[in-house]
């Protein structure tokens, strides 16, 4: 979690968004996770330009989000009779199946997963498919470290009094700590450095891991 405490008055942190992607956490492959399997199936196969998405909304449904599926979708956790995009997913006759035809009907595979889900309480869950199997090659300024900094340091870090005296709104902002050892040295927690984020809790081992890695391939600004 990046979140801050309320009560730390050092800088502005009302930039610094709640971590809502689960990073750090593994996934469970018992476990059935929304954003990750059931989202993606619903946007591609329901949530189609005149069918199921925000302009279209045939019967009132939208399955773009967790909220609307929840709710236009009429889903009650733990109960498959009462969640009206599973019945609808699975009735044989065509005329009243989901997705209706010309499409195809969602695999058995597909719909098992949604019951999982349903039969899971229908819960929000995230987790990270990168932990545990964190890939630190290749990674860039622009689009691993810069999104990291952006997301936890640059609330308190930026404007005309940056926290620390260090302003961390652009590259040679970035690349100044990241030559001097202390951008991981704060992130990682060494001794001999104030953590970072500053209050917050750690920021995930992978994310420290990708940023290590760009640090030792000489912080270059790609
Ligand atoms: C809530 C505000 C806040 C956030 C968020 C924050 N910082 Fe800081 N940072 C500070 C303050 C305050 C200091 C000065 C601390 C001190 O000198 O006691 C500081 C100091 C530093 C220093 C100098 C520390 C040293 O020991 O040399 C570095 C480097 C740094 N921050 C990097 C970061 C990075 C990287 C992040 C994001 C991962 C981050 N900060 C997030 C407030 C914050």
């Amino acid at each position: 979690m990046v979140s801050v405490d309320d009560d730390i008055n050092i800088g502005d942190t009302t930039d610094l968004p709640d971590d809502t992607t689960g990073m750090g956490t593994p996934c469970d492959p018992e476990k059935v996770y929304f954003e990750l399997q059931i989202l993606p199936l619903l946007r591609s196969n329901c949530a189609k330009s005149g069918c199921h998405d925000e302009a279209t909304h045939e019967e009132g449904i939208v399955l773009t989000s967790y909220e609307k599926v929840m709710t236009t979708g009429e889903v009650t956790p733990y109960d498959l009779g009462d969640s009206e995009i599973y019945e609808k997913m699975t009735k044989t006759d065509p005329d009243k199946r989901m997705p209706p035809p010309p499409n195809n009907p969602l695999s058995s595979d597909q719909i098992n997963l949604i019951a999982k889900w349903i039969l899971q309480g229908a819960q929000n869950l995230t987790c990270d498919p990168d932990a545990g199997n964190c890939i630190t090659d290749n990674i860039s300024f622009s689009a691993t470290v810069k999104p990291v900094i952006d997301n936890s340091c640059r609330g308190c870090h930026s404007g005309a009094a940056p926290s620390g005296g260090v302003s961390l709104t652009d590259y040679n902002g970035v690349q100044a700590i990241a030559t001097n050892g202390r951008l991981y040295g704060a992130m990682s927690h060494q001794p001999g450095y104030v953590a970072m984020p500053f209050g917050g809790a750690r920021l995930p081992q992978c994310t420290i891991d990708k940023v290590k890695a760009w640090i030792d391939s000489g912080s270059p600004n790609n």
